[in-house]
């Protein structure tokens, strides 16, 4: 498996990923946008495929994780954390040592994802998202090492 930056020509496969992974998925002009305004955007191909990406920015002193997805059919294959552990790398290498997400209250996967990969629960916040479903913040602590 590669883990690369983002090009143009793999919009169509984060889109194809992102529509299968969530119900709220983000327009096609946001996900332009964000790489348009230089976040971090990194996929992960086997073979000719693209599997997965990560969106994430810097902003205010700390790193977001904006988005991430793994192909349903490449899930539990450590894709996510590959994924999750470049990203954290990178904000890392900007000298950034907190990372901060947003997950959804019913979002169990994702949550145990994040868990195993060292994130805490930090903060509850009721009726976060439009829907009105509750969400969570998480942080990941980077050590200096
Ligand atoms: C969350 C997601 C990115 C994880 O990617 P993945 O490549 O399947 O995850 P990994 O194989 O790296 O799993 C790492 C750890 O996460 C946890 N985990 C992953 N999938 C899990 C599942 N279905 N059930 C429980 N725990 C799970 C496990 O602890 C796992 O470690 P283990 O295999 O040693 O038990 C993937 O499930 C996904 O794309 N989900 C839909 C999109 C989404 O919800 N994104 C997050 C939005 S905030």
């Amino acid at each position: 498996m590669d883990i690369r930056n983002f090009q143009i020509s793999d919009l169509d496969d984060v889109l194809r990923i992102q529509f299968q992974s969530f119900t709220d998925p983000y327009p096609v002009g946001i996900l332009l946008d964000l790489y348009n305004k230089g976040a971090g955007f990194l996929v992960a191909q086997v073979g000719r495929f693209v599997v997965g990406y990560i969106i994430f920015w810097i902003r205010d002193g700390s790193g977001h994780i904006i988005a991430i997805a793994v192909d349903k059919r490449f899930r539990s294959m450590k894709i996510g954390s590959v994924l999750l552990e470049n990203a954290l790398n990178l904000i890392k290498s900007n000298g950034i040592f907190t990372v901060k997400l947003e997950v959804r209250k019913s979002n169990i996967t994702a949550r145990k994802f994040y868990l195993k990969m060292g994130f805490k629960q930090i903060k509850y916040c009721e009726k976060y998202y439009s829907d009105g479903e509750d969400g969570i913040i998480m942080q990941y602590d980077i050590t200096g090492n």
